[in-house]
This record gives C-alpha cells, sequence and structure tokens, in this order.
C-alpha cells in the first residue's frame, strides 16, 4: 500500500472511530447509571477504563491525576453509599495546588470523562460523584493512602448494570442547545 492509500485508510479509521465514539457514547450513554447490579468486574474491562483516563489532555501535558481503584467493597461502600456488589470506585486526585489553582481539577475532569465514557462505551455502568469529596479528604486520604500531597477531586463508580441501555430511559432532561449557545 502506497502512502497515499495509508493515509486516507488511516482517515478512514479515525471518522470510523470518531463517529461510533460521538453516537454510542455521547448522545446514547452519557446518562449516569443507576440500575447497578451484582457482578465482577475484570481486569481487563478496568485496564480498558483506567487506559482511557490516562490518555486524556491536560494543561502544559501536566497529567496530575492519580488513580485509586478501590475493589474493597468495605472502604467503597464508606465513600458511596448503596454501592452493589463488584462495583468499583476510581478515587481521582491531584496535587493540591493544582487544584487550589483550579487546573487540576479541570485536567481530572477530563480523565474523569474519559473513564466515565469509556466504562459506558463497554456497557458497564458508570457515574461521577463529587458529593462525598469533602468527607473522603477529610476521613479517608490515610486509609486510601493517597499519594503525599494530594486530595481527591472526584469519584468514578463503575459496575455492571441491568442493559447497557438501562439508564437512557432514565436520563435527567438536558436544557435545549439554543439556551446554552450565544452567536457572535
Ligand atoms: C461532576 C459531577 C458530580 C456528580 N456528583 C454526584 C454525586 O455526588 N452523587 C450522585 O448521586 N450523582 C452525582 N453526579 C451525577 C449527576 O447527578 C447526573 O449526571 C446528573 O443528575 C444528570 O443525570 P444523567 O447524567 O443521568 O442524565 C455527578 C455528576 C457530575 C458530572
Amino acid at each position: 500500500m502506497n502512502l497515499r492509500k495509508s493515509i486516507c485508510a488511516g482517515l478512514f479509521l479515525c471518522a470510523v472511530i470518531s463517529a461510533d465514539f460521538g453516537e454510542e457514547s455521547i448522545f446514547t450513554r452519557h446518562f449516569a447509571a443507576r440500575n447497578f447490579v451484582a457482578g465482577e468486574i475484570t481486569q481487563a474491562e478496568l485496564d480498558a477504563v483506567l487506559r482511557a483516563g490516562v490518555h486524556a489532555p491536560s494543561a502544559n501535558n501536566r497529567q496530575p491525576w492519580h488513580f485509586t481503584v478501590v475493589r474493597s467493597q468495605e472502604l467503597a461502600g464508606e465513600m458511596i453509599p448503596n454501592l452493589v456488589s463488584g462495583n468499583i470506585v476510581i478515587v481521582v486526585s491531584a496535587p493540591e495546588d493544582t487544584i487550589k489553582n483550579g487546573r487540576g481539577i479541570l485536567d481530572c475532569g477530563l480523565a474523569v470523562e474519559n473513564m466515565y465514557l469509556a466504562a459506558q462505551s463497554a456497557g458497564l455502568g458508570s457515574r461521577i460523584y463529587t458529593g462525598p469529596i469533602n468527607s473522603v479528604n477529610q476521613k479517608l486520604k490515610s486509609r486510601l493512602d493517597l499519594p503525599k500531597g494530594y486530595s481527591a477531586v472526584a469519584l468514578v463508580r463503575i459496575g455492571r448494570i441491568t442493559s447497557p441501555t438501562d439508564a437512557t430511559s432514565a436520563a435527567s432532561p438536558r436544557q435545549p442547545l439554543d439556551t446554552k449557545v450565544t452567536y457572535k
């Protein structure tokens, strides 16, 4: 295959992948999972989710995030009530100075969204949590063994759901695009 054909094939593949990512993940599977059911997450599934996280973009490519994978149901249950057996909670943390200046929060948010969409694309359920963050930072930092000088920014819960589309039927409405966009 010559160079031109290789480039065309590559562009076609990228278009197919991005079209699939857009339709499957952003518009149909972006809703927070509700109907978690008991069931284990395989290491391969977890790795795919974590890989999506480390591929997020970040300011100056600083990649400030750290992911603490909590498989212990006891510890995870102290962060998120009503967990279902087999759920995994990923604690996303960043250096405290980057949280104070806001950059770490945005960068971690991008990693969180990548993991959330990767999990939902793989047919798993996922939900993002920031409600418990103050309590996590006040009470659980040492038990979570967060890197020195880091604080938690968000939690990503992943688990099995009744079907990949269950969340869609229960999705919260979004405000209309024309109320959110201004053209100048
Ligand atoms: C940054 C962020 C923080 C969130 N924190 C929580 C939380 O603490 N507890 C919770 O039950 N859901 C939490 N959620 C889920 C949202 O409540 C949910 O995404 C929103 O209500 C829209 O619902 P939908 O995604 O199902 O359409 C959070 C979502 C985001 C993006």
